[in-house]
């Protein structure tokens, strides 16, 4: 089934981005920048594995030429829980004020960043600003503290994007808030700052980077929605010419580079290309948005049973974010084929440039997808991280509660669509 065509189609596409810095080195001239800012007391924020490679100290030793005094916050929970953040927050609060922020570290020291920063500025508590139903959604009153975002994998370009994930305990879910605001005010992506990143997580992380591209690429067109009055507009728009740019080169970078960097992380080249991409694809994202891998995620993760995925903390089970965006992508992209034929042959071929486009046109992204997960030891589907035919329900009304997501799908989707994509990846190969 296509979607119907709007009444009154939009006409408008926005493109929002942090400032950037890019290239080995630059993480060494956070100092030199905060102070152009006029701050004078600043919070690192980062997690207990990203504080045990230095790098945070680094980043926080070099304040001192500038006169500004730099305290290392490393309680980030990896893939925070709004019982994490609200922890978080309660110590920033209690050893402020301060005047700005630098998250060091992976998607979960930024969003935790953001988070913080939040709720040191504006009146009120987490749930207050939880995308609705779960919270209230509301909106911050007041401005936000400059942020400047480090990233020290190569993934979730929550750097440049206006969200902060999280998993609400209680509900099993996992959600987020989402505001302009929230977006970073800098970011520094230093290649030299993802050496170190385990080869687990430079598969999950990258599997991310690749489902924001793809996802992206293949959304609903800005055009086919209904046109937006301006107090309407949200971060997210569908795909446009710029986040269509974004996306291709992304592509582009990681069909080089990433079984490389997952196997041999020191080769400067891919980590430098994996960082490029994984940024590309945040400003791509960012502003287009994602849809069902990443609706179907949410439900994976949260509802996760007994699996402890290697490089990542061993105290909880998880399923790391990228993880279970990639698990159902091979059948989502095989269930969206029919919406864009051309866009999901183009990117097969981004992909995969020496494969020849098989017979049967639809099976091409998906196949490509399934030998670089293969390749670099993703789970063989969500039977492989735990779950049975039986939860497929539970899973199914996950996901329908992602309706914010599965608006951007390009085509509509039912229960019956997604049961039916969980049910085959079970097993992808
Ligand atoms: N805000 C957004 O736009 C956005 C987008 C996608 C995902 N996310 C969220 O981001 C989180 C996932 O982030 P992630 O995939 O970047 O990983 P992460 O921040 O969860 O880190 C994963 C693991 O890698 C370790 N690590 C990170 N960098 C390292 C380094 N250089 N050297 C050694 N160890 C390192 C960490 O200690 C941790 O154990 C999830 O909570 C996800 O929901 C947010
Ligand atoms: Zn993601």
């Amino acid at each position: 089934m296509s979607l119907a065509s709007p009444a009154s189609p939009e006409s408008v596409f926005t493109y929002g981005a942090p400032q950037l810095k890019f290239g080995e080195g630059a993480s060494d001239e956070i100092g030199f920048d905060l102070s152009r800012l006029g701050v004078h007391r600043v919070l690192v924020v980062t997690d207990a594995g990203v504080a045990s490679t230095g790098l945070p100290q680094r980043v926080a030793d070099q304040m001192a030429k500038f006169d500004i005094e730099a305290h290392v916050f490393d309680g980030v929970h990896v893939e925070p829980t709004d019982v994490s953040l609200q922890a978080a927050i309660e110590e920033a609060r209690e050893s402020g004020p301060w005047d700005a922020f630098v998250a060091v570290g992976g998607g979960s020291s930024i969003d935790t960043a953001k988070a913080i920063n939040l709720l040191t500025t504006n009146p009120g508590e987490l749930m207050d600003y939880i995308n609705v139903p779960v919270g209230k959604g509301q909106a911050p009153s007041e401005p936000l503290k400059p942020l400047v975002a480090v990233p020290t994998t190569t993934g979730t370009g929550s750097e440049s994007t206006t969200i902060c994930v999280m998993d609400v305990l209680s509900l099993r879910v996992k959600t987020g808030i989402s505001h302009a605001r929230l977006r970073p005010t800098m970011a520094v992506i230093d290649p030299a700052l993802t050496f170190t990143q385990p080869p687990g997580v430079t598969a999950a992380a990258g599997m991310d980077i690749l489902c924001h591209a793809l996802e992206s690429y293949t959304a609903r067109w800005y055009t086919s929605y209904e046109r937006k009055q301006p107090q309407e507009r949200v971060p997210y728009c569908g795909s446009n010419p710029i986040s269509d740019m974004w996306s291709e080169k992304a592509m582009s970078l990681l069909s080089g580079s990433f079984r490389r960097a997952v196997r041999h992380g020191d080769d400067a080249q891919a980590r430098a290309d994996m960082a490029m991409a994984a940024t590309f694809a945040g400003m791509g994202f960012g502003n287009a948005g994602v849809h069902i891998p990443h609706a179907n995620a949410y439900p994976i993760a949260g509802q996760v049973k007994d699996f402890h995925p290697k490089d990542y903390p061993a105290d909880e089970p998880m399923v790391p974010h990228g993880m279970s965006v990639a698990l159902t992508a091979p059948e989502a992209f095989r269930f969206t084929f029919e919406a864009s034929p051309d866009r999901h042959v183009r990117a097969a071929q981004l992909l995969a440039p020496n494969a020849g486009v098989p017979s049967e046109p639809a099976e091409f992204l998906p196949t490509v997808l399934a030998d670089l997960m293969r390749d670099i030891y993703i789970p063989n589907g969500i039977g492989a991280v735990g779950f049975e035919e039986g939860d497929i329900p539970d899973l199914v009304q996950g996901t329908m509660k992602q309706q914010r997501l599965l608006a951007t799908c390009p085509r509509e989707v039912t229960e019956d669509d997604i049961a039916g994509i969980f049910t085959r990846s079970l097993s992808l190969w």
